[in-house]
Protein backbone atom coordinates (compact mmCIF):
# COMPACT_ATOMS: atom_id res chain seq x y z
CA UNK A 1 0.00 0.00 0.00
CA UNK A 2 1.42 3.23 -0.96
CA UNK A 3 2.37 5.12 2.33
CA UNK A 4 -0.25 8.30 1.27
CA UNK A 5 -3.08 5.67 1.04
CA UNK A 6 -2.26 3.99 4.11
CA UNK A 7 -1.88 7.07 6.05
CA UNK A 8 -5.40 8.23 5.03
CA UNK A 9 -6.56 5.17 5.35
CA UNK A 10 -5.43 4.72 9.58
CA UNK A 11 -6.75 8.40 9.92
CA UNK A 12 -10.33 7.67 8.87
CA UNK A 13 -9.82 4.01 10.96
CA UNK A 14 -9.04 6.29 14.12
CA UNK A 15 -11.96 8.31 13.20
CA UNK A 16 -14.45 5.76 12.53
CA UNK A 17 -13.93 3.32 15.42
CA UNK A 18 -11.21 4.51 17.63
CA UNK A 19 -10.09 1.24 18.00
CA UNK A 20 -6.72 1.38 19.51
CA UNK A 21 -5.21 -2.01 18.81
CA UNK A 22 -5.94 -1.70 15.34
CA UNK A 23 -4.25 1.72 15.41
CA UNK A 24 -1.21 0.26 16.92
CA UNK A 25 -1.24 -2.59 14.08
CA UNK A 26 -1.75 -0.47 10.94
CA UNK A 27 0.98 2.18 12.46
CA UNK A 28 3.47 -0.84 12.69
CA UNK A 29 2.63 -2.14 8.80
CA UNK A 30 2.76 1.39 7.79
CA UNK A 31 5.98 1.17 9.29
CA UNK A 32 7.69 -1.30 7.73
CA UNK A 33 6.51 -0.13 4.45
CA UNK A 34 8.62 3.24 4.67
CA UNK A 35 11.40 4.02 3.23
CA UNK A 36 14.20 4.06 6.76
CA UNK A 37 14.85 8.10 5.35
CA UNK A 38 11.25 8.33 5.61
CA UNK A 39 10.82 6.26 8.65
CA UNK A 40 13.24 8.72 10.53
CA UNK A 41 11.80 12.04 9.11
CA UNK A 42 8.42 10.61 10.49
CA UNK A 43 9.98 9.65 13.62
CA UNK A 44 11.88 12.88 13.92
CA UNK A 45 8.76 15.31 12.94
CA UNK A 46 5.60 12.93 14.33
CA UNK A 47 2.75 12.47 12.38
CA UNK A 48 0.89 16.49 11.99
CA UNK A 49 -2.61 16.14 12.10
CA UNK A 50 -5.18 19.34 11.88
CA UNK A 51 -8.78 18.45 12.48
CA UNK A 52 -11.04 21.59 11.34
CA UNK A 53 -14.47 21.99 13.01
CA UNK A 54 -16.22 23.05 9.74
CA UNK A 55 -19.92 23.41 11.09
CA UNK A 56 -18.77 24.73 14.52
CA UNK A 57 -17.62 28.53 13.70
CA UNK A 58 -19.11 31.44 16.28
CA UNK A 59 -17.04 34.61 15.77
CA UNK A 60 -16.57 36.60 12.78
CA UNK A 61 -13.04 37.96 12.06
CA UNK A 62 -13.33 41.18 12.00
CA UNK A 63 -11.42 42.64 8.60
CA UNK A 64 -9.72 45.39 11.34
CA UNK A 65 -7.30 42.73 11.68
CA UNK A 66 -5.69 43.20 8.43
CA UNK A 67 -5.13 47.21 9.10
CA UNK A 68 -2.26 49.49 8.79
CA UNK A 69 -0.36 52.83 10.43
CA UNK A 70 1.79 55.60 9.07
CA UNK A 71 3.37 57.37 11.03
CA UNK A 72 5.55 60.96 9.63
CA UNK A 73 8.92 58.90 10.37
CA UNK A 74 11.23 58.41 7.72
CA UNK A 75 9.91 57.79 3.96
CA UNK A 76 6.49 56.61 5.31
CA UNK A 77 4.57 59.60 5.01
CA UNK A 78 7.04 62.16 2.28
CA UNK A 79 8.00 59.76 -0.59
CA UNK A 80 6.11 56.57 0.09
CA UNK A 81 2.68 57.97 0.32
CA UNK A 82 2.95 61.50 -0.34
CA UNK A 83 5.18 63.19 -3.21
CA UNK A 84 3.04 66.42 -3.96
CA UNK A 85 0.78 67.39 -6.49
CA UNK A 86 3.95 68.62 -8.82
CA UNK A 87 5.46 65.72 -8.60
CA UNK A 88 6.26 63.89 -12.01
CA UNK A 89 5.12 60.63 -9.84
CA UNK A 90 1.81 59.65 -11.36
CA UNK A 91 -0.67 61.35 -8.05
CA UNK A 92 -3.77 61.87 -7.10
CA UNK A 93 -3.90 65.16 -5.47
CA UNK A 94 -0.26 64.10 -4.31
CA UNK A 95 -0.62 60.97 -3.41
CA UNK A 96 1.22 58.43 -4.89
CA UNK A 97 -1.41 56.37 -7.74
CA UNK A 98 0.91 53.01 -7.75
CA UNK A 99 0.46 52.74 -3.78
CA UNK A 100 -3.07 53.04 -3.69
CA UNK A 101 -3.50 50.42 -6.47
CA UNK A 102 -1.60 48.80 -4.06
CA UNK A 103 -3.01 48.68 -1.31
CA UNK A 104 -6.03 49.02 -2.55
CA UNK A 105 -5.49 45.30 -4.21
CA UNK A 106 -5.21 43.76 -0.54
CA UNK A 107 -8.53 45.99 0.62
CA UNK A 108 -6.46 47.95 3.39
CA UNK A 109 -9.54 48.11 5.88
CA UNK A 110 -8.15 50.89 8.02
CA UNK A 111 -5.33 53.16 8.23
CA UNK A 112 -3.87 54.37 11.61
CA UNK A 113 -2.17 57.62 11.72
CA UNK A 114 -0.22 60.39 12.13
CA UNK A 115 1.64 58.20 14.82
CA UNK A 116 3.21 56.36 16.82
CA UNK A 117 5.41 58.50 19.14
CA UNK A 118 5.07 61.57 16.40
CA UNK A 119 0.95 61.88 17.79
CA UNK A 120 2.01 62.63 21.06
CA UNK A 121 4.06 65.80 19.50
CA UNK A 122 1.78 66.43 16.22
CA UNK A 123 -0.45 69.97 16.30
CA UNK A 124 -2.84 69.22 14.16
CA UNK A 125 -3.57 72.86 13.25
CA UNK A 126 -0.08 73.84 12.04
CA UNK A 127 -1.07 70.76 9.22
CA UNK A 128 -4.34 72.50 7.81
CA UNK A 129 -4.95 75.85 5.96
CA UNK A 130 -2.82 76.93 2.10
CA UNK A 131 0.25 74.43 2.59
CA UNK A 132 2.52 77.20 1.62
CA UNK A 133 1.62 78.90 4.61
CA UNK A 134 2.10 75.61 6.93
CA UNK A 135 4.42 76.40 9.93
CA UNK A 136 7.22 73.80 10.36
CA UNK A 137 8.34 72.02 13.30
CA UNK A 138 11.27 69.35 13.84
CA UNK A 139 10.19 65.66 13.71
CA UNK A 140 12.01 65.23 17.33
CA UNK A 141 11.28 61.63 17.29
CA UNK A 142 12.69 60.39 14.47
CA UNK A 143 15.58 61.83 12.81
CA UNK A 144 15.23 65.30 13.61
CA UNK A 145 14.53 66.24 10.10
CA UNK A 146 12.49 69.33 9.34
CA UNK A 147 8.52 68.35 9.24
CA UNK A 148 6.77 71.02 6.47
CA UNK A 149 3.64 69.65 7.55
CA UNK A 150 2.30 69.62 3.80
CA UNK A 151 0.50 66.11 4.54
CA UNK A 152 -1.82 67.00 7.26
CA UNK A 153 -5.52 66.19 8.28
CA UNK A 154 -7.05 66.76 4.64
CA UNK A 155 -4.16 64.75 3.22
CA UNK A 156 -5.04 62.31 5.27
CA UNK A 157 -8.52 62.07 5.20
CA UNK A 158 -8.29 62.05 1.21
CA UNK A 159 -5.72 59.23 1.22
CA UNK A 160 -8.50 57.47 2.98
CA UNK A 161 -11.10 58.13 0.62
CA UNK A 162 -8.91 57.46 -1.89
CA UNK A 163 -7.99 54.04 -0.24
CA UNK A 164 -11.97 52.98 0.46
CA UNK A 165 -10.70 52.80 4.50
CA UNK A 166 -11.68 53.58 7.97
CA UNK A 167 -9.55 56.44 9.12
CA UNK A 168 -8.20 55.67 12.76
CA UNK A 169 -6.61 59.23 14.07
CA UNK A 170 -4.19 58.99 17.08
CA UNK A 171 -4.78 62.04 19.11
CA UNK A 172 -1.98 63.99 21.16
CA UNK A 173 -2.23 63.31 25.05
CA UNK A 174 1.71 63.74 25.55
CA UNK A 175 1.78 67.28 24.91
CA UNK A 176 -1.71 68.22 23.75
CA UNK A 177 -4.47 69.59 25.71
CA UNK A 178 -7.88 68.69 25.85
CA UNK A 179 -9.58 71.40 24.08
CA UNK A 180 -7.10 70.93 20.90
CA UNK A 181 -8.02 67.48 21.30
CA UNK A 182 -11.66 68.59 21.35
CA UNK A 183 -11.40 70.86 18.74
CA UNK A 184 -9.98 68.35 15.87
CA UNK A 185 -12.58 65.77 16.33
CA UNK A 186 -14.97 68.58 15.98
CA UNK A 187 -13.14 70.13 12.98
CA UNK A 188 -13.14 66.30 11.36
CA UNK A 189 -16.59 65.50 12.00
CA UNK A 190 -19.48 67.87 12.76
CA UNK A 191 -21.77 68.78 10.19
CA UNK A 192 -22.58 72.38 12.74
CA UNK A 193 -22.89 75.59 12.23
CA UNK A 194 -19.67 75.86 14.75
CA UNK A 195 -16.14 77.25 14.74
CA UNK A 196 -14.28 74.22 14.21
CA UNK A 197 -16.78 72.97 11.18
CA UNK A 198 -16.83 76.48 9.86
CA UNK A 199 -12.95 76.34 9.61
CA UNK A 200 -12.95 73.01 8.12
CA UNK A 201 -15.27 74.49 5.16
CA UNK A 202 -13.44 77.42 4.93
CA UNK A 203 -10.19 75.51 4.45
CA UNK A 204 -12.38 73.84 1.29
CA UNK A 205 -14.23 71.08 2.43
CA UNK A 206 -17.78 71.20 3.39
CA UNK A 207 -19.24 67.92 4.16
CA UNK A 208 -17.24 65.96 7.67
CA UNK A 209 -15.87 63.26 7.58
CA UNK A 210 -16.64 60.28 8.85
CA UNK A 211 -13.55 59.43 11.66
CA UNK A 212 -14.63 55.81 13.02
CA UNK A 213 -11.45 55.51 15.47
CA UNK A 214 -9.96 57.75 17.96
CA UNK A 215 -7.09 57.02 20.36
CA UNK A 216 -6.20 59.13 22.74
CA UNK A 217 -2.61 58.99 22.99
CA UNK A 218 0.22 55.85 22.24
CA UNK A 219 2.28 54.08 24.34
CA UNK A 220 2.01 57.19 26.92
CA UNK A 221 4.08 54.99 29.36
CA UNK A 222 7.05 55.85 26.74
CA UNK A 223 7.35 58.17 23.87
CA UNK A 224 4.03 59.64 24.92
CA UNK A 225 5.10 61.27 28.09
CA UNK A 226 6.16 58.66 30.46
CA UNK A 227 3.20 58.29 32.82
CA UNK A 228 2.58 55.67 34.99
CA UNK A 229 -0.79 53.84 34.58
CA UNK A 230 -2.54 55.46 37.09
CA UNK A 231 -1.95 58.97 35.78
CA UNK A 232 -2.53 57.87 32.29
CA UNK A 233 -5.91 56.45 33.15
CA UNK A 234 -6.84 59.60 34.95
CA UNK A 235 -5.84 61.95 31.90
CA UNK A 236 -7.77 59.54 29.58
CA UNK A 237 -11.20 59.63 31.59
CA UNK A 238 -10.55 63.47 31.15
CA UNK A 239 -9.37 63.58 27.67
CA UNK A 240 -11.90 61.28 26.25
CA UNK A 241 -15.10 62.60 27.64
CA UNK A 242 -14.40 65.87 25.16
CA UNK A 243 -13.86 63.55 21.96
CA UNK A 244 -17.86 63.81 20.94
CA UNK A 245 -19.74 61.87 18.54
CA UNK A 246 -20.99 64.59 16.27
CA UNK A 247 -23.50 64.20 13.44
CA UNK A 248 -24.19 60.66 13.39
CA UNK A 249 -20.51 59.79 13.66
CA UNK A 250 -20.20 57.39 16.18
CA UNK A 251 -16.50 57.51 17.38
CA UNK A 252 -14.43 54.51 19.24
CA UNK A 253 -12.40 55.36 21.57
CA UNK A 254 -9.58 53.87 21.91
CA UNK A 255 -7.32 53.58 25.22
CA UNK A 256 -3.50 53.15 25.13
CA UNK A 257 -2.47 49.79 26.53
CA UNK A 258 1.01 48.25 27.05
CA UNK A 259 3.61 47.03 25.35
CA UNK A 260 4.40 43.39 25.18
CA UNK A 261 4.02 42.03 28.89
CA UNK A 262 3.48 45.16 30.36
CA UNK A 263 0.55 43.41 32.33
CA UNK A 264 0.49 45.94 35.41
CA UNK A 265 -0.26 48.95 32.80
CA UNK A 266 -2.92 46.80 31.24
CA UNK A 267 -4.87 45.77 34.83
CA UNK A 268 -4.91 49.39 35.87
CA UNK A 269 -5.97 50.75 32.93
CA UNK A 270 -8.34 48.60 32.22
CA UNK A 271 -9.42 48.67 35.84
CA UNK A 272 -9.71 52.68 36.15
CA UNK A 273 -11.10 53.31 32.44
CA UNK A 274 -12.92 50.06 31.40
CA UNK A 275 -16.35 51.92 31.50
CA UNK A 276 -15.21 54.94 29.61
CA UNK A 277 -13.50 52.70 26.45
CA UNK A 278 -14.55 51.28 23.23
CA UNK A 279 -10.87 49.64 22.73
CA UNK A 280 -7.24 49.74 24.07
CA UNK A 281 -4.34 48.98 22.21
CA UNK A 282 -1.22 46.60 22.68
CA UNK A 283 2.04 46.97 20.83
CA UNK A 284 4.25 44.14 20.37
CA UNK A 285 7.57 44.17 18.05
CA UNK A 286 9.51 40.81 17.12
CA UNK A 287 12.93 40.34 16.39
CA UNK A 288 16.18 37.60 16.36
CA UNK A 289 18.42 36.95 19.44
CA UNK A 290 19.17 41.25 18.98
CA UNK A 291 18.70 43.27 21.78
CA UNK A 292 17.49 47.28 20.83
CA UNK A 293 21.00 48.82 19.99
CA UNK A 294 21.56 45.76 17.80
CA UNK A 295 18.54 44.39 16.55
CA UNK A 296 20.29 41.73 14.09
CA UNK A 297 20.08 42.45 9.97
CA UNK A 298 17.07 41.97 8.19
CA UNK A 299 18.67 39.81 5.51
CA UNK A 300 22.10 38.48 6.35
CA UNK A 301 20.72 35.75 9.39
CA UNK A 302 21.70 32.41 9.67
CA UNK A 303 19.45 29.43 10.86
CA UNK A 304 19.91 30.31 14.69
CA UNK A 305 18.40 33.87 13.69
CA UNK A 306 15.42 32.62 12.27
CA UNK A 307 14.65 29.90 14.29
CA UNK A 308 14.62 32.82 17.58
CA UNK A 309 12.00 35.18 15.18
CA UNK A 310 9.78 32.31 14.57
CA UNK A 311 9.96 31.41 18.25
CA UNK A 312 9.96 35.19 19.65
CA UNK A 313 6.84 35.34 16.57
CA UNK A 314 4.82 32.54 18.57
CA UNK A 315 4.82 35.05 22.38
CA UNK A 316 2.04 36.45 20.30
CA UNK A 317 -0.27 33.77 21.75
CA UNK A 318 0.80 33.47 25.17
CA UNK A 319 0.53 37.63 24.99
CA UNK A 320 -3.02 37.89 23.99
CA UNK A 321 -4.41 34.86 26.02
CA UNK A 322 -2.54 36.88 29.13
CA UNK A 323 -4.30 40.15 28.14
CA UNK A 324 -7.65 38.93 27.27
CA UNK A 325 -7.68 37.30 30.58
CA UNK A 326 -6.98 40.67 32.33
CA UNK A 327 -9.93 42.20 30.39
CA UNK A 328 -12.23 39.59 30.73
CA UNK A 329 -12.15 40.16 34.30
CA UNK A 330 -13.77 43.75 33.92
CA UNK A 331 -15.15 42.69 30.72
CA UNK A 332 -16.51 39.77 30.96
CA UNK A 333 -19.48 39.81 27.85
CA UNK A 334 -16.11 40.89 25.72
CA UNK A 335 -17.65 44.69 24.82
CA UNK A 336 -14.32 46.07 24.36
CA UNK A 337 -11.84 45.61 21.64
CA UNK A 338 -7.80 44.45 21.83
CA UNK A 339 -6.64 46.66 19.23
CA UNK A 340 -2.96 45.61 18.25
CA UNK A 341 -2.13 48.88 16.75
CA UNK A 342 1.24 48.33 15.96
CA UNK A 343 2.98 44.87 15.55
CA UNK A 344 5.92 43.39 13.15
CA UNK A 345 9.48 42.80 12.69
CA UNK A 346 12.19 45.47 13.84
CA UNK A 347 15.55 44.94 12.28
CA UNK A 348 18.25 47.40 11.96
CA UNK A 349 18.41 49.72 9.40
CA UNK A 350 19.50 48.80 6.16
CA UNK A 351 23.22 50.39 6.05
CA UNK A 352 23.26 53.51 4.45
CA UNK A 353 20.15 54.84 5.67
CA UNK A 354 19.68 57.78 8.13
CA UNK A 355 18.98 55.54 11.24
CA UNK A 356 16.07 57.58 12.82
CA UNK A 357 14.49 56.35 9.49
CA UNK A 358 13.66 52.80 10.55
CA UNK A 359 13.90 51.65 6.76
CA UNK A 360 15.07 47.71 6.28
CA UNK A 361 14.09 44.82 4.09
CA UNK A 362 12.11 42.48 4.34
CA UNK A 363 12.48 38.44 3.20
CA UNK A 364 10.62 35.08 3.49
CA UNK A 365 11.31 35.27 7.14
CA UNK A 366 9.36 38.25 7.62
CA UNK A 367 6.20 36.92 5.84
CA UNK A 368 5.91 33.34 7.70
CA UNK A 369 6.42 35.28 10.87
CA UNK A 370 3.72 37.53 9.95
CA UNK A 371 1.41 34.29 8.65
CA UNK A 372 1.91 33.29 12.39
CA UNK A 373 0.74 36.73 14.05
CA UNK A 374 -2.15 36.88 11.52
CA UNK A 375 -3.40 33.46 12.01
CA UNK A 376 -3.22 34.32 16.38
CA UNK A 377 -5.36 37.33 15.58
CA UNK A 378 -7.97 35.51 13.73
CA UNK A 379 -7.44 32.96 16.73
CA UNK A 380 -8.57 35.39 19.34
CA UNK A 381 -10.83 37.38 17.01
CA UNK A 382 -13.75 37.44 20.08
CA UNK A 383 -11.31 39.70 21.66
CA UNK A 384 -9.17 41.07 18.88
CA UNK A 385 -10.71 43.66 16.36
CA UNK A 386 -8.29 45.40 14.81
CA UNK A 387 -4.57 45.25 14.45
CA UNK A 388 -2.11 47.33 12.21
CA UNK A 389 1.02 46.51 11.30
CA UNK A 390 4.33 48.60 11.52
CA UNK A 391 4.57 50.44 8.85
CA UNK A 392 2.93 50.79 5.26
CA UNK A 393 5.55 51.99 3.32
CA UNK A 394 9.44 52.24 3.69
CA UNK A 395 9.70 51.87 7.93
CA UNK A 396 9.83 49.01 9.47
CA UNK A 397 8.03 45.60 7.95
CA UNK A 398 6.63 47.51 5.24
CA UNK A 399 3.68 46.22 2.37
CA UNK A 400 5.28 48.12 0.32
CA UNK A 401 9.21 50.01 -1.14
CA UNK A 402 9.49 52.84 -2.78
CA UNK A 403 12.65 54.81 -4.32
CA UNK A 404 11.55 57.71 -6.76
CA UNK A 405 9.08 56.48 -9.00
CA UNK A 406 9.49 52.77 -8.55
CA UNK A 407 7.77 50.48 -6.12
CA UNK A 408 8.38 46.86 -4.51
CA UNK A 409 6.00 44.71 -3.05
CA UNK A 410 7.46 43.17 -0.42
CA UNK A 411 7.00 39.29 0.82
CA UNK A 412 4.93 40.73 3.75
CA UNK A 413 2.58 42.48 1.60
CA UNK A 414 1.90 39.20 -0.38
CA UNK A 415 0.90 37.65 3.03
CA UNK A 416 -1.62 40.56 3.45
CA UNK A 417 -3.25 39.36 0.04
CA UNK A 418 -3.26 36.24 0.40
CA UNK A 419 -5.04 36.16 3.88
CA UNK A 420 -7.37 38.72 2.74
CA UNK A 421 -9.99 35.58 2.19
CA UNK A 422 -10.39 35.77 6.19
CA UNK A 423 -11.71 39.23 5.91
CA UNK A 424 -14.92 38.87 8.41
CA UNK A 425 -14.95 35.35 7.87
CA UNK A 426 -16.21 33.22 10.59
CA UNK A 427 -13.59 31.78 12.25
CA UNK A 428 -13.25 28.03 12.37
CA UNK A 429 -12.00 26.40 15.46
CA UNK A 430 -8.68 23.94 15.19
CA UNK A 431 -7.16 21.53 17.17
CA UNK A 432 -3.24 21.00 15.79
CA UNK A 433 -1.15 18.36 16.79
CA UNK A 434 2.31 18.67 15.37
CA UNK A 435 6.01 17.68 15.37
CA UNK A 436 8.84 19.87 16.20
CA UNK A 437 10.88 22.47 14.37
CA UNK A 438 14.56 21.60 16.50
CA UNK A 439 17.27 23.65 16.53
CA UNK A 440 20.43 22.69 18.82
CA UNK A 441 18.35 21.81 22.14
CA UNK A 442 15.09 24.27 21.37
CA UNK A 443 12.18 23.33 19.87
CA UNK A 444 8.92 24.44 18.51
CA UNK A 445 5.99 23.32 16.87
CA UNK A 446 6.93 23.55 12.88
CA UNK A 447 3.49 24.28 11.68
CA UNK A 448 0.80 27.23 12.87
CA UNK A 449 -3.32 27.63 11.54
CA UNK A 450 -6.52 29.36 11.18
CA UNK A 451 -9.61 28.79 9.29
CA UNK A 452 -12.45 30.66 8.14
CA UNK A 453 -15.37 30.25 6.67
CA UNK A 454 -16.87 33.20 4.01
CA UNK A 455 -20.53 34.28 3.48
CA UNK A 456 -20.61 32.19 0.22
CA UNK A 457 -19.42 28.87 2.63
CA UNK A 458 -15.63 28.84 1.10
CA UNK A 459 -13.42 27.57 3.74
CA UNK A 460 -10.03 29.12 3.73
CA UNK A 461 -7.29 27.78 5.65
CA UNK A 462 -3.84 29.48 6.11
CA UNK A 463 -1.02 27.59 7.38
CA UNK A 464 2.78 28.00 7.73
CA UNK A 465 5.63 25.60 8.03
CA UNK A 466 8.11 27.50 10.48
CA UNK A 467 11.11 24.97 9.65
CA UNK A 468 13.51 26.23 6.76
CA UNK A 469 14.84 23.49 5.47
CA UNK A 470 12.30 20.49 6.09
CA UNK A 471 8.74 20.31 4.29
CA UNK A 472 5.61 18.96 6.96
CA UNK A 473 3.43 16.17 5.89
CA UNK A 474 0.37 17.72 7.10
CA UNK A 475 -3.28 14.88 7.49
CA UNK A 476 -6.49 17.02 7.68
CA UNK A 477 -10.07 16.15 9.01
CA UNK A 478 -12.43 18.71 8.01
CA UNK A 479 -15.45 17.61 10.25
CA UNK A 480 -18.99 18.98 8.85
CA UNK A 481 -17.88 19.02 5.34
CA UNK A 482 -17.48 17.02 2.29
CA UNK A 483 -15.52 19.68 -0.31
CA UNK A 484 -16.19 19.50 -4.30
CA UNK A 485 -13.17 21.77 -5.07
CA UNK A 486 -9.34 22.78 -3.75
CA UNK A 487 -7.64 24.98 -4.91
CA UNK A 488 -4.24 26.30 -3.12
CA UNK A 489 -1.32 29.03 -3.08
CA UNK A 490 1.55 29.09 -1.53
CA UNK A 491 4.88 31.54 -0.81
CA UNK A 492 7.99 30.39 -0.25
CA UNK A 493 11.13 30.55 -1.68
CA UNK A 494 14.99 28.95 -1.90
CA UNK A 495 16.81 30.77 0.59
CA UNK A 496 15.56 31.98 3.72
CA UNK A 497 16.33 35.67 2.98
CA UNK A 498 15.21 35.79 -0.19
CA UNK A 499 13.22 39.25 -0.71
CA UNK A 500 12.16 41.91 -3.19
CA UNK A 501 14.58 44.29 -4.99
CA UNK A 502 14.52 47.26 -7.41
CA UNK A 503 16.45 44.96 -9.40
CA UNK A 504 14.57 41.95 -8.69
CA UNK A 505 11.19 42.94 -7.54
CA UNK A 506 9.52 39.52 -8.35
CA UNK A 507 12.04 37.26 -6.73
CA UNK A 508 9.75 36.20 -3.46
CA UNK A 509 5.74 35.79 -4.94
CA UNK A 510 3.02 33.45 -4.38
CA UNK A 511 2.29 30.64 -6.92
CA UNK A 512 -0.68 28.04 -7.47
CA UNK A 513 0.09 24.96 -5.33
CA UNK A 514 -0.92 21.52 -5.70
CA UNK A 515 1.01 19.44 -3.12
CA UNK A 516 -2.05 17.97 -1.30
CA UNK A 517 -4.84 15.44 -2.28
CA UNK A 518 -8.24 14.62 -0.81
CA UNK A 519 -9.35 10.74 -0.42
CA UNK A 520 -11.65 9.38 2.15
CA UNK A 521 -12.67 12.56 3.88
CA UNK A 522 -9.08 13.03 4.58
CA UNK A 523 -7.11 15.94 3.31
CA UNK A 524 -3.11 15.63 2.81
CA UNK A 525 -0.95 18.40 2.62
CA UNK A 526 2.59 18.50 1.81
CA UNK A 527 4.11 22.27 2.93
CA UNK A 528 7.35 23.26 1.81
CA UNK A 529 9.75 24.42 4.47
CA UNK A 530 9.54 28.32 4.79
CA UNK A 531 5.98 28.38 3.40
CA UNK A 532 2.88 30.44 3.79
CA UNK A 533 0.40 28.08 2.41
CA UNK A 534 -3.46 29.26 1.60
CA UNK A 535 -5.84 26.53 0.60
CA UNK A 536 -9.78 27.37 -0.42
CA UNK A 537 -12.18 24.82 -0.03
CA UNK A 538 -15.12 24.49 -1.66
O1 LIG B 1 6.54 52.22 14.81
C1 LIG B 1 7.63 52.90 15.31
C2 LIG B 1 7.43 53.33 16.75
O2 LIG B 1 7.33 52.22 17.57
C3 LIG B 1 6.16 54.10 17.05
O3 LIG B 1 6.30 55.45 16.78
C4 LIG B 1 5.99 53.89 18.51
O4 LIG B 1 4.64 53.93 18.90
C5 LIG B 1 6.63 52.53 18.75
O5 LIG B 1 7.50 52.54 19.80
Amino acid sequence: MKLNKLKRWFFVMVKNTGIICLMILVLTAGCASMSSADKTQRQERGINKLVIHTDKGKDTINKNIYGHFSEHLGRCIYDGLWVGEDSDIPNTRGIRNDVVEALRRIKIPVLRWPGGCFADEYHWKEGIGPRQQRPSMINTHWGMVKETNAFGTHEFLDLCEQLECEAYVAGNVGSGTVEEMQDWVEYMTSDADSEMANLRRFNGRDKPWRVKYFGVGNENWGCGGNMSPEYYADLYNRFQTYVRSYSGNRIVKIACGPGSENYPWMTTVMERSHRRMNAISLHHYVRGTGNWTKKGSATQFDEAEWFALMKNTLTINPLLKNNIEIMDRFDPRKRIGLFVDEWGTWWDTEPGTNPGFLYQQNTIRDAVSTGIFLNAFNNHCDRVKMANIAQTVNVLQAMILTKDEEMVLTPTYHVFEMYKVHHDAVMLPVELQCGDYQLGDEKIPSINVSASKDTSGKIHITLCNLDPTKSAELVCDLQGTRPSSIIGRALTAGAMNAHNTFDNPEAVQPDAFDKFDFEDDILTVTLPPKSVVLLGIK
